[in-house]
């Protein structure tokens, strides 16, 4: 079968803003700002995004059209005859770990989109908390409604790249980021926003002393970018050698990073409104117990709450389809199988890990019990993909590029037929010594602080 391939630059833009832009901006990085104590958390965030993970999307992109392979045998056709490969072998199992749980959140936005429809939502102060504490309690809806957020995703890989993922990506993007900015606009003028502004905006500088900071900030930019697990490789890899790499990735940075930040302007100033309001201990609910509230302030509310789910939940879809496209292109180039069976069986085997991330803490009693580990399955595979194997991932492609392949070879790349590509100084020495430095003493001192 002949490779897929972007029909235009724009295509590929948008497909690969409809991979970063998703769960993570919207339910992620609230839910990680919350935990990480505010706008320090925000600080380092913003700090991550610019100087690690622009410079390593700019390499894992290059490696891509580079090869037009994707990542495990990019890596080997690059350095062949060495253990590269593993580096995308790393990928291809995060593209499985993480839409194991990614699908599960996906489901509940397609759960409460049907639930503003029909109104069915909890709206008043506490009752929406326990709403959602009673809706995830049935691991049963939870467990099909992955399931069906699987299929749909498995249905667009089915169709290929063009037809499949370039085309469902498109037209959503400029609603829902209207969308955003009507609903931070509201959320400004309710009582109790500056609290939250402030909480969002006025870092607490203790806080820039904790590790667990620094490595949920890099976990999450790393996320939120669909970074350090090959999607971007992928994705570069169906992209023609015509088009420029620095100009298309600052784009989707900035989108991706704008949508986030925005997302942070709608649940702090809405949440602090809400009596005896703790965004810390909210967790993976926060933004399921905060917006029905706000949207309770509208006039049309459950208008406006459908819509805002509907667009959720075909963010999750855009970024689900390029998770899922990783370990179908691996099994396609790697070992020959035709799309639909590697779909197919990528699907079969993410469902069984999706399971107990959906059944939760009661389904899995072993692991709260582990001292430490004292969180749910979801949580756990959260954490250990995004925090760990993704600031990994990163790692690896900072050094392969900077060291193995060399950038000199990536800068070619990067600049073919003339393409705008300010500071390649700059750009070397962070891709060499500051990315693979700066993860290396992020995750060091995340052990030491562990011990
Ligand atoms: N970036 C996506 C989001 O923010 C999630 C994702 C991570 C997609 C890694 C692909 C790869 O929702």
């Amino acid at each position: 079968m002949a490779r897929g391939s972007w029909a235009t630059r724009t295509g590929f833009i948008l497909a690969a803003a409809g991979s970063a832009v998703g769960l993570g901006n919207i339910w992620g990085f609230p839910t990680r700002v919350g935990q990480g104590g505010g706008a320090a958390f925000v600080v380092v965030y913003l700090a991550c995004i610019a100087l690690i993970c622009l410079p390593i999307m700019l390499g894992e992109i290059a490696i891509g059209r580079r090869s037009q392979l994707s990542p495990v045998r990019s890596f080997a056709l690059l350095r062949p005859g060495t253990r590269w490969w593993l580096a995308g072998a790393l990928g291809v199992l995060a593209g499985g770990g993480i839409l194991s749980f990614y699908s599960v959140i996906a489901g509940w936005t397609v759960a409460y989109a049907w639930f503003s429809l029909t109104g069915s939502l909890a709206a008043e102060e506490q009752a929406a908390g326990e709403f959602f504490a009673a809706f995830t309690s049935n691991g049963a809806a939870s467990v099909g409604l992955a399931l069906l957020v699987l299929a749909a995703t498995a249905a667009v890989l089915l169709g290929g790249v063009r037809g499949g993922i370039e085309r469902v990506t498109k037209a959503m993007m400029p609603v829902l980021v209207v969308l955003l900015l009507l609903l931070a606009g509201r959320a400004a003028t309710l009582p109790g926003a500056a609290e939250g502004l402030a909480y969002y905006l006025r870092p607490d500088l203790s806080r820039l002393l904790d590790a667990s900071v620094f490595n949920a900030a890099l976990g999450q930019a790393f996320f939120s970018l669909s970074l350090g697990m090959g999607t971007m490789l992928t994705y570069g890899s169906y992209l023609s050698r015509s088009t420029g790499i620095a100009s298309a990735a600052l784009g989707v940075v900035a989108l991706d990073t704008a949508i986030a930040l925005l997302a942070g302007f709608i649940i702090f100033p809405a949440g602090f409104s809400i009596a005896g309001f703790d965004p810390g201990t909210s967790g993976p609910g926060l933004i399921f117990a905060v917006l029905p509230q706000l949207f309770a302030t509208l006039p049309g509310g459950g208008v406006f709450g459908t819509a805002f789910f509907v667009l959720l939940a075909i963010a999750a879809l855009t970024s689900a389809i390029s998770l899922m496209e990783v370990p179908v292109a691996h099994a396609i180039d790697t070992w020959g199988w035709s799309r639909p069976r590697a779909v197919l069986a990528v699907t079969c085997g993410v469902f069984l890990l999706a399971i107990p991330c959906a059944l939760g803490n009661g389904a899995v009693p072993l692991l709260s019990s582990v001292p430490g580990v004292g969180m749910d399955f979801l949580t756990l595979m959260a954490t250990a993909w995004n925090d760990f194997a993704l600031p990994i991932g990163g790692f690896l492609t900072a050094v392969f590029v900077g060291w193995a392949w060399r950038v000199d070879r990536a800068l070619e790349e990067l600049m073919r037929d003339r393409a705008w590509f300010p500071a390649p100084g700059a750009w070397s020495f962070l891709i060499r010594w500051l990315c693979p430095a700066a993860i290396g003493v992020i995750i060091v001192w995340t052990f030491a602080s562990f011990l």
